[in-house]
């Protein structure tokens, strides 16, 4: 008799480290100093946080009491709804849910929607935690793309072939990342159509909701929010990694809007999966009010820098003809265009050996083809510059 594996299949995960990955920690290992442009994480890019405000806000006696509250508690849901006022929506607390992050709220979202072996449709190309995150949940994830002529549009073509019997979801992130693309008004008007006509929730991740590029005005893009969103069942996401640029706060919420009925018995049942958790801590939630007031001063900074590094990066694009970079209106990532005459990944490798640069090849975020490099638009200004004067060096040397 054969025995079953003592592992769920779903774990079975190609754990060997890719090529990319193992250069990448050969360098670390050497010593060698790295001009990262793939750094991300806003706590280590030089920005100045409030500290005292920050920490203070963690030591808030009401957290020696608990009180368990299966949506969070009502005062970090009004920060929340504070925060949607501001930029434009109306938000009822009483639809809004707290996770420890965002990652936690697309968990919730599947446990919701999807029976094993469902689809949740995924624009590609996007963030790739996404598998995993669908995996773990046994979710099957359905790309369809997103196609780029002078800015990036849904294939709508393609995404209607792609909706069928399984198909539960349709996931967007608005702005993109790493492609930067709002969703435009003439998209959304299709995308509700489609989810209500094959009774498919909407869910939109906003997490780079605000960081839009001063200036940019493509047509017909929504840049608010979807939180009021109305003619199909919605849910957005989204938290203080971004919004706040305090990723290691783990906090990130569910806003849950479309037809009334709809959105009760969703509100109910996902209220059943977070009361079996009750996931934030109490100092957390009581902080939430100052974290999420913290965005006033950092998003500027952070606007600012990725605004900065992009006038550089364009300045250092013009003085050579190689490499381009495609359009974006917001995020925190550029995509390059170079000459497809190798793998993404080899190219990626060999800026790293030659150059000591670091860049995520394209291919990292499932881009149609060889031919991309994605770099952040965070690091600070010096890094950057010189990273990007490396980079195009050696691709127009090849
Ligand atoms: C599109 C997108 N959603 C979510 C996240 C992570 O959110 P959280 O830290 O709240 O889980 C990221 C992080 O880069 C992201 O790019």
């Amino acid at each position: 008799m054969s025995r079953r594996a003592i592992f769920a299949a779903r774990t079975n995960w190609t754990l060997e480290e890719n090529a990319y990955t193992r250069a990448l920690r050969r360098h670390r290992q050497s010593g060698r100093k790295i001009l990262d442009l793939t750094a991300s994480n806003p706590t280590t890019c030089g920005f100045h946080y409030d500290e005292s405000a920050i920490l203070g806000a963690l030591q808030n006696a009401a957290a020696l009491h608990y009180d368990p509250q299966s949506k969070g508690l009502l005062s970090a849901r009004a920060a929340v709804v504070e925060y949607y006022r501001e930029i434009g929506a109306q938000v009822d607390p009483e639809r809004l849910i707290l996770t420890t992050g965002t990652s936690e709220a697309y968990s919730f979202l599947f446990r919701l929607v999807c029976e094993p072996r469902d689809e949740v449709l995924v624009a590609h190309p996007s963030y790739p935690l996404f598998d995993f995150l669908a995996s773990i949940h046994d979710v099957k994830l359905r790309p369809f793309p997103l196609v780029y002529d002078h800015g990036w549009q849904i294939d709508f073509s393609e995404l209607e072939k792609c909706v069928g019997a399984w198909t539960r979801a349709i996931l967007l992130v608005h702005p993109n990342n790493p492609t930067g693309n709002f969703v435009s008004a003439a998209e959304a008007e299709k995308l509700n159509a489609l989810c209500a006509q094959h009774s498919l929730a909407l869910v939109v991740d906003e997490v780079f909701l605000d960081y839009r590029l001063p200036g940019r005005e493509t047509r017909g893009a929504i840049h608010g929010t979807f939180a009021r969103n109305s003619a199909a069942l919605t849910f957005v996401l989204s938290g203080l990694s971004k919004i706040s640029a305090l990723p290691q706060m783990k906090v990130g919420w569910i806003a849950a809007s479309g037809p009334e009925n709809l959105v009760r018995d969703a509100v109910a049942r996902i209220e059943v999966i977070a009361d079996t958790y009750l996931s934030l801590s109490a100092p957390i939630q009581h902080a939430v009010p100052t974290l999420l007031a913290q965005r006033k001063t950092l998003q500027p900074r952070l606007i600012s820098r990725v605004a900065s590094n992009l006038r550089n990066l364009d300045a250092q694009l013009a003085n050579q003809s190689l490499v381009s970079r495609l359009e974006l209106d917001g995020g925190w990532y550029a995509v390059l265009r170079v000459p497809a005459v190798q793998s993404d990944e080899d190219l990626a490798i060999e800026l790293l050996d030659r150059c000591s640069v670091a860049v995520h090849p394209g291919h990292f975020y499932e881009f149609s083809g060889e031919g991309f490099l994605v770099v952040s638009l965070l690091p600070p200004s010096g890094q950057f510059e010189e990273g990007a004067r490396r980079l195009l060096a050696h691709v127009n040397a090849r």
